[in-house]
C-alpha cells in the first residue's frame, strides 16, 4: 500500500521544528510552498516532548505544527519517536541501555539507547504509540506512519541480560530440543556440548573465535528482535488507522549489514530507504544506483520511497565533501529512475546545535540566497513535471543474488583469506554491469528467478539446499547463471556441504574444487586468452585461485600463471536448456570483469545500449527513459523517441544530454511500421 498523498512524487524531508522558534516555523511554511515541498517526516526524535513524564502525554505543540503544515498543503509522514527514548525513561530503567559485544553498557546522550528486547522499552513503546495513534488517527495532515528510525544502525546486536533471556527463548522455539541445537552448531568441536538451555550465552567477546554457527544464529535472532519491536508498533497503528500505510526507513539497503531486508520488506506497507553518498569515493553514484536497485528489489519491484538523502555534505564522514552544482539533482533523479516515488532529505533546515549541525539541509545555514536553495526550488519543479512517473515499474533482465545470511556468514572469522568479502565481489559485479548500462534486480537465492536472462551469484558462500536446487532448476529450464568463487560452500549452519567443494553447486557447475589457493596481498595470477576466440586478451586476477577439476564443464580460459597455471579459471557448463558459468578468481579492474561478462550477456541475449560512454546512466522506468550524464561533456544518445519532460522538446531518435545534466524522455510507443 503506497501512501495516497501527496499525489505525484513526494518531495520534502525530515522536519524537526522543535529546534526552532515560532517565527522560523512561519517562514518554513512559506519556503516549503516556494520549493513545492509536499511531504515531511515529523516527530522522529520527539519522545521527550511528546511524553515529558511517564504516562503524561503532550501533543499540543505538535498539533499546532500539523495544523500549520496542513494549511500549507504539506502532508505528514508521522514518526514514532522510539529511536530516541527520553532521559527520564532511561534513568528510571537503566537496564534498557544496550550492551556491546565486548561488554560495554552504552550511556545516554546519543540516540538508539534502548535494547529492542528490553521489556520496559517494549511496554513504554506500546503505550506511547497507542497514545500517539489515538490522538492523530483522524488528523487530515497524516498520510502515513514512520516507525522508529533505521533499525539496526548503529545498534545491530545487543548483549544485555534481556537479550540473553530472549535469545534462549528463541533457541528453544527454533530447535525444540537441545540435541538438535548441538548438532546444528557442531558443538562436538572444541567440546562445547550443552546439557541445559541455561548454559547458552550470547556469543560475546572471547579471546579466540566463537562458534560460527552460534554467531550466525545470534545475527538472525538480533535482527528478529528489532522486527518484533517494529511489528509491535505497526500492529497498534494498523488497528487504529487501517487506511494509513506504515513503514520504517532502512539505513541504506547496501550498507545495512545487520538487517535481512528480504524479511523486513514483508513487514512494511511500503519500502523506505535512506542513502548517503560516500563523498570521497570516485563514481559514488554507482553505489547510489546499487542501493536504489536493492530497495526496489526488496520491495518486489513495487515503487519505494527515498526517505532520506542529503542536499549537500553530511557531517559524519572523515572529509565531508559538498555536492557539486547539479549533483543533488542527478542523485535525486537517479533514485526516481530506479523506482522511487519520492525524493526526501535529511533534513529540511540545517540544525544550529547538536551532533548534526554541520550536516546540510534543504535550507542551509547560508539561507535562501544560495546556490543550494536555488537547486532545491528547481528540483521541486522538476519533480512536479515527473508526476506521471508515479507507480511505474523498472524491468531488469539480469539479477544479482544477494542474501544477508550469506553476507553474515562469509564475513565471520577465520575464512581462507581476509580478502574474501561479500561487498567487494558484489560491488565489482554491480559496477561492471552498471558500466555496461545493464539494469539489474537483486534476488534471494530461493526466489522465483525464471524471468531473468542472466543471474549472477557473486559470493553465495552460504547456500541452502533449497537455494541450490532453485539455481539448478533455473539453468535446466534455460537460464544463464554465472557463479564466482567461494560460493555454495556451507549450509545454513555454516557447516560445509559434503565435499569436495562447492558441495551445493558441483553438479550444476559441472566441476569440483580440489584445493583453495588464496593469493598473497597484491599477488596476481593470469587468465589466459580464450584459445578459440580471436581478439581476447590475457586478464589479470587477484585475491583467489583454486584447483578446479572439470566434470562436465569446459574450460573457457585457463590460468596462465600462479598456483593453478594450466588449470581452469573460467568454465562453462551446458545443462538442460541453459548454461552455468564459473569464475575462479577476481579479475583486476572493471574492464577485465566486463571482458568476461560481455560474452555471457551476449550468449543470453541481454539487450543493452551500445556505444554509450560509461558515465551516461540510462534507465527505463515505465514509459520514461532517464538519462543521467555524470561526465563533463555532452552525450548524444541514439534510439530515443518521445518528448523531453523538462523542456517539452520532441526528440526523434536521438537526444543530447548536456554535461552533468539529467534528461527524462517520455517515450512514444513505436508504430507498427517502425517496429517492423
Ligand atoms: C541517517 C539518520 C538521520 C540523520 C542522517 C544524517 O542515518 O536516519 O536521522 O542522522 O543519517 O546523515
Amino acid at each position: 500500500m503506497y501512501p495516497e498523498r501527496p499525489a505525484g512524487l513526494a518531495f520534502g524531508g525530515d522536519y524537526n521544528p522543535e529546534q526552532w522558534p515560532r517565527e522560523v516555523l512561519e517562514e518554513d511554511a512559506a519556503l516549503m510552498r516556494e520549493a513545492g515541498v509536499n511531504l515531511v517526516s515529523l516527530g522522529m526524535f520527539s519522545w521527550a516532548l511528546m511524553e515529558p513524564a511517564e504516562g503524561r502525554y503532550d501533543f499540543g505543540w505538535l498539533d499546532e505544527i500539523l495544523d500549520r503544515l496542513h494549511a500549507a498543503g504539506v502532508a505528514v509522514d508521522l514518526a514514532t519517536p522510539t529511536a530516541a527514548p527520553p532521559a527520564w525513561f532511561v534513568a528510571a530503567h537503566p537496564d534498557v541501555l544496550p550492551v556491546t559485544r565486548d561488554g560495554v553498557r552504552i550511556g545516554f546522550g546519543g540516540r538508539q539507547s534502548a535494547c529492542s528486547s528490553a521489556p520496559a522499552f517494549r511496554e513504554a513503546t506500546a503505550r506511547l504509540v497507542r497514545a500517539l495513534g489515538e490522538h492523530y488517527r483522524d488528523h487530515p495532515a497524516v498520510a502515513m506512519w514512520h516507525v522508529h528510525n533505521e533499525y539496526g544502525a548503529p545498534l545491530g546486536e545487543c548483549y544485555c541480560e534481556h537479550s540473553v533471556a530472549a535469545w534462549r527463548g528463541w533457541l528453544r522455539a527454533t530447535y525444540q530440543d537441545l540435541s538438535a541445537l548441538n548438532d546444528a552448531w557442531g558443538t562436538t568441536f572444541w567440546g562445547q556440548t550443552y546439557t541445559d538451555w541455561s548454559q547458552i550465552d550470547a556469543p560475546r567477546f572471547n579471546h579466540t573465535v566463537v562458534n560460527p554457527a552460534q554467531r550466525l544464529d545470534y545475527a538472525r535472532f538480533s535482527d528478529g528482535q528489532h522486527r518484533e519491536h517494529y511489528a509491535l508498533q505497526r500492529d497498534i497503528l494498523r488497528e487504529l488507522t487501517p487506511h494509513l500505510p506504515v513503514t520504517t526507513n532502512f539505513a541504506g539497503t547496501v550498507n545495512c549489514k545487520s538487517t535481512d531486508l528480504w524479511q523486513w520488506a514483508r513487514e512494511l506497507d511500503v519500502v523506505a530507504n535512506d542513502h548517503y553518498l560516500r563523498a570521497e569515493q570516485p563514481d559514488n553514484h554507482i553505489d547510489l544506483a546499487m542501493s536504489a536497485d536493492l530497495a526496489r528489489s526488496v520491495a518486489g519491484g513495487a515503487p519505494w520511497m527515498l526517505m532520506e538523502h542529503s542536499a549537500g555534505a553530511v557531517n559524519w564522514q572523515p572529509r565531508n565533501l559538498a555536492k557539486r552544482p547539479g549533483e543533488m539533482r542527478r542523485n535525486s533523479l537517479a533514485h526516481v529512475a530506479r523506482g522511487s516515488d519520492s525524493v526526501l532529505f535529511f533534513q529540511w533546515r540545517a540544525s544550529r546545535f547538536g551532533a548534526e549541525k554541520f550536516h546540510s539541509g534543504l535550507v542551509p545555514h547560508a539561507g535562501t540566497d544560495s546556490g543550494q536553495w536555488r537547486e532545491v526550488v528547481r528540483l521541486g519543479a522538476d519533480l512536479r513535471r515527473l508526476a506521471g512517473v508515479r507507480g511505474s515499474r523498472v524491468r531488469a533482465e539480469v539479477a544479482l543474488v544477494w542474501d544477508w545470511e550469506s553476507y553474515w556468514a562469509l564475513e565471520l572469522d577465520w575464512r581462507p583469506s581476509v580478502d574474501l568479502s561479500f561487498r567487494e565481489r558484489m560491488d565489482a559485479f554491480y559496477e561492471a554491469l552498471w558500466r555496461e548500462h545493464v539494469t539489474v534486480d537483486f534476488v534471494h537465492p530461493s526466489a522465483d528467478i525464471s524471468g531473468y536472462r542472466v543471474v549472477v551469484a557473486p559470493s553465495a558462500y552460504l547456500l541452502t539446499e533449497a537455494g541450490a536446487k532453485n539455481l539448478h532448476r533455473y539453468v535446466e529450464a534455460g537460464g544463464h547463471l554465472l557463479v564466482s568463487y567461494f560460493s555454495g560452500i556451507v549450509d545454513e549452519h555454516d557447516a560445509i556441504h559434503p565435499g569436495p567443494h562447492p558441495g551445493a553447486l558441483r553438479e550444476l557447475l559441472g566441476l569440483s574444487v580440489e584445493e583453495f589457493h588464496p593469493l598473497r596481498q597484491d599477488e596476481t595470477v593470469l587468465l589466459a586468452a580464450e584459445p578459440d576466440a580471436a581478439g581476447t586478451e590475457a586478464l589479470p586476477g587477484r585475491i583467489w585461485s583454486e584447483r578446479v577439476r572439470p566434470a562436465g564443464a569446459v574450460t573457457v580460459r585457463a590460468f596462465a600463471a600462479g598456483p593453478d597455471a594450466g588449470h581452469p579459471a573460467f568454465t562453462r557448463h551446458d545443462l538442460g536448456a541453459g548454461t552455468a558459468w564459473y569464475l575462479a578468481t577476481a579479475p583486476v579492474g572493471g574492464r577485465a570483469l566486463r571482458d568476461l561478462l560481455g560474452p555471457v550477456l551476449d550468449h543470453a541475449g541481454v539487450s543493452r545500449p551500445r556505444g554509450l560512454p560509461e558515465h551516461l546512466e540510462l534507465v527505463r522506468r515505465g514509459r520514461h527513459v532517464f538519462l543521467v550524464n555524470h561526465g563533463d561533456e555532452p552525450v548524444t544518445v541514439e534510439g530515443v523517441t518521445g518528448v523531453s519532460v523538462f523542456d517539452g522538446v520532441r526528440c526523434d531518435g536521438r537526444v543530447t544530454v548536456a554535461a552533468g545534466a539529467v534528461t527524462v524522455v517520455e517515450e512514444t510507443p513505436r508504430t507498427e511500421g517502425e517496429r517492423a
